[in-house]
């Protein structure tokens, strides 16, 4: 079925096909020169002074992760059975980096306005063996950072923060992605930022980040800032194949970054087009008490980055428990108009057969909700069409009619 709104969609111009024209032109392929480039601009864009593009945002928290175990430079590290605390309404990639490196995630429920990881469940969750927090910033939701990192400072954890639904949210004085050890982001099609594929690792610490350089390809010292420090220790070694750490094949492409660098530039057009269709959305649901936009109270148009603390992904829909209808009609309705829905994120993590490979399961009433009673639909950069206001406003009043 061809969806009048689908959940993604495709934002490329003629200017982002251009740059991918230029890579194939040039002949360099593989990573080089675009992606430097990229990965300044983008630390320009969030404020932090260093950002590591890779391949994926599945990539780019399997590094993160990873970084916190094996490091050349830092000392406390994490150590296999040590816990840590991810929110139950999750992207699978956040937690398998923990499993596949012997830390064990331990799910905390969420609060339902932010869909994010609940301080008091937090609080009850914590144990001797806790040594971080995962932090998910949900569909473009910047989390009340000032909580998060007191939580951390007073327990002594690192936070690591995934912000791949959330390229530019900011809460209060920063960007999601500058206040922990590290931020994740994803650049697959239908996020905010797109590379077709590909993701960026942002951090504050030169140190980390030639780590992560390091094991973004095969744990050599090529790309690091310090590399002749290992050539001159190692004199012996071509320093162009110099292996310093574990590490993977997670590069991304010139073509990859190239058309980053175009996305990067209109960044600022695209999130408040995005602003802009959230609102008719939400305005045209408003009238109907027993259906919620998770987020809607922070809806703003014609804002400059700093107040966007909330940057619109998808829009998550909360059926109320008084509703007149059941929640699989509600969705129905929306699919018979032409509007593609799907549950929110997965749901409540621990009812996927998946979740067998995390101990220490309770029940997550909350994140029970979100399964039971919650979808979302997509948001685009674009303007609402007329087919589409005459499908959203059908919609609607089919729902009033309740
Ligand atoms: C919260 C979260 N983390 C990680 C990822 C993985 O990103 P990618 O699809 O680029 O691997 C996603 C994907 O949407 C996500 O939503």
């Amino acid at each position: 079925m061809d969806y009048i709104l689908p959940l993604a969609d495709d934002s490329f111009g003629e200017e982002e096909k251009h740059a991918m024209l230029s890579v194939i032109d040039s002949g360099n392929y593989t990573m080089g020169e675009r992606v430097e480039e990229f990965e300044e601009a983008f630390s320009d864009w969030i404020g932090t002074s260093h950002s590591v593009m890779v391949n994926s945002g599945s990539s780019a928290n399997l590094l993160l992760v990873y970084s916190q175990i094996v490091s050349s430079f830092q000392k406390d590290l994490l150590k296999p059975g040590d816990e840590v605390l991810v929110p139950a309404l999750l992207w699978p990639t956040t937690i398998w980096p923990l499993v596949q490196f012997g830390l064990k995630p331990v799910l905390v429920d969420i609060c339902l306005d932010s869909l994010a990881m609940d301080l008091d469940d937090s609080k009850k969750k914590i144990t001797n063996k806790t040594k971080a927090i995962f932090l998910i910033h949900v569909l473009g939701y910047a989390c009340d950072m000032s909580k998060y990192v007191h939580f951390c400072q007073s327990n002594n954890l690192f936070l690591l923060e995934d912000c791949c639904e959330s390229f530019g949210a900011f809460d209060k004085s920063k960007h999601v992605g500058s206040f922990g050890q590290g931020g994740t982001f994803s650049h697959f099609f239908s996020h905010h930022l797109t590379t077709m594929e590909g993701g960026t690792i942002t951090s504050n610490s030169l140190a980390l980040s030639d780590d992560l350089k390091s094991m973004r390809a095969h744990g050599w010292v090529r790309n690091r800032s310090d590399i002749q420090k290992f050539s001159n220790q190692y004199k012996n070694l071509d320093k162009r194949f110099l292996f310093l750490m574990p590490g993977f094949n997670v590069r991304p492409m010139e073509i990859q970054a190239a058309v980053g660098l175009v996305q990067l530039g209109r960044m600022d057009e695209l999130l408040s087009h995005r602003d802009h269709f959230a609102k008719y959305i939400i305005d045209a649901f408003e009238g109907i008490d027993w259906l919620r936009v998770a987020g809607a109270n922070r809806n703003r148009i014609n804002v400059k980055r700093e107040s966007r603390n909330h940057s619109w992904m998808n829009i998550s829909f909360i059926i109320d428990e008084n509703c007149p209808v059941l929640p699989s009609e509600v969705v129905k309705i929306f699919e018979n108009s032409g509007i593609e829905t799907r549950p929110i994120i997965t749901g409540n993590f621990a009812n996927q057969p998946a979740a067998k490979y995390i101990s220490q399961l309770t029940s997550y009433p909350n994140a029970q909700i979100i399964s039971d009673r919650g979808f979302m639909i997509g948001c685009h950069a674009t303007k609402i069409t007329e087919l589409l206001s005459e499908s959203i406003n059908a919609v609607s009043a089919k729902l009033s009619s309740f």
